[in-house]
């Protein structure tokens, strides 16, 4: 374990700890090295408190991702095809990361979770809020041996994934903005940002990030740029682990891929439709260089979705659409 880590894992439970006491628990360093420490993790944006007799401590504890603890939540059904879990306790976008490894021969199924990103990436160029320990930030690898013109409706099948990971929870009134956006009371509650990776076989990867709003610290809020929620706020602070979280998504991501390969979007679009928040609603579609106007009409056997306007019903599809519900 690294030396920010054991630090962090010392300071997780939200009490004093002497500087003294920190130096001999890390093996004797020395009490600069501490504090050059506590200034590292300060840096992540973590809140912490240092008072001269008392020692540091953290604003609020924090509950560290732990690779064990996620292997052992795992569903028995997804366990299989989950090739291996990295955490990071620092990176600049877990996606960015995935798709880079994605070049070795790192295996689909491979998931890679950060504490914190400094550049977090969202959809159509936005960034992605990712404060240090408080909200998920997860990769996941998958190697299809489809083509890539056959997977259009998975990213509407990721949103199912979600829906089913947050529903069993307990949470109600959420729903699915086209393609995959979760939101509570229309508010953003967790997004997902699918990208695609070739390869020289005609086969591809995609990498598959999900971002979900745990427990979003004050000190982050303002950096957000759209209404948005945290399951903390939805169903309270005590019922949620993020270890926990983040071995029901998981599995219930792997477990969407492993049915998507073999069924595709079909075995998806009835429950997407169940939770559809836009459904003959008026919304207008953000195209590249326009906008268009009408009402949505649910999706097609693709995950297109279908807006009707004076001109008939015509299907939409591709990542950098995005919709507005209007009502
Ligand atoms: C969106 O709704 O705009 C998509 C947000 C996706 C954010 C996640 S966080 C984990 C992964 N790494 C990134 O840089 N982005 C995705």
């Amino acid at each position: 374990m690294g030396q920010e880590r054991q630090l962090l894992t010392l300071l997780s439970d939200g009490r004093f700890h002497s500087g003294e006491v920190l130096a001999a628990q890390l093996g004797g360093v020395s009490r600069a090295a501490i504090w050059k420490g506590i200034r590292l993790l300060e840096t992540f944006g973590l809140e912490i408190h240092a008072v001269r007799g008392r020692g540091y401590r953290l604003a609020e504890p924090l509950e560290l991702l732990a690779v064990e603890r996620i292997q052992a939540a795992l569903t028995a059904a997804a366990r299989p095809w989950v090739a291996g879990i990295e955490i990071h306790e620092r990176l600049d976008s877990t996606n960015s990361y995935l798709l880079n490894r994605a070049k070795d021969d790192l295996p689909g199924g491979w998931v890679c979770l950060a504490e914190y990103q400094s550049a977090g990436r969202g959809r159509r160029g936005r960034s992605w809020v990712s404060p240090f320990g408080a909200n998920l930030y997860l990769s996941l690898l998958w190697r299809f041996s489809l083509e890539a013109t056959l997977l259009s409706g998975l990213s509407l099948a990721v949103g199912v994934a979600l829906m089913r990971t947050l529903t069993a929870l307990g949470t109600s009134e959420l729903g699915l903005k086209w393609p995959n956006d979760v939101l509570w009371r229309r508010r953003k509650l967790a997004g997902v940002l699918l990208e695609f990776g070739g390869e020289s076989s005609g086969l591809c990867h995609i990498v598959a990030g999900i971002g979900l709003n745990v427990a979003m610290p004050r000190y982050a809020e303002p950096a957000i740029d759209q209404p948005w929620i945290d399951l903390r706020s939805i169903i309270g602070s005590e019922r949620l682990s993020r270890n926990h979280l983040a071995a029901r998504l998981i599995s219930e991501l792997v477990t969407a891929f492993v049915q998507f390969e073999q069924a595709g979007f079909a075995a998806f679009r009835e429950e997407w439709s169940c939770y559809d928040l836009a459904q003959d609603q008026p919304v207008t579609l953000q195209l590249p260089t326009t906008t268009c106007s009408g009402i949505a009409r649910g999706v097609d056997e693709a995950g297109a979705l279908l807006l009707e306007t004076e001109a008939g019903i015509r299907p939409f599809l591709g990542g950098e659409i995005s919709l507005r519900l209007e009502s």
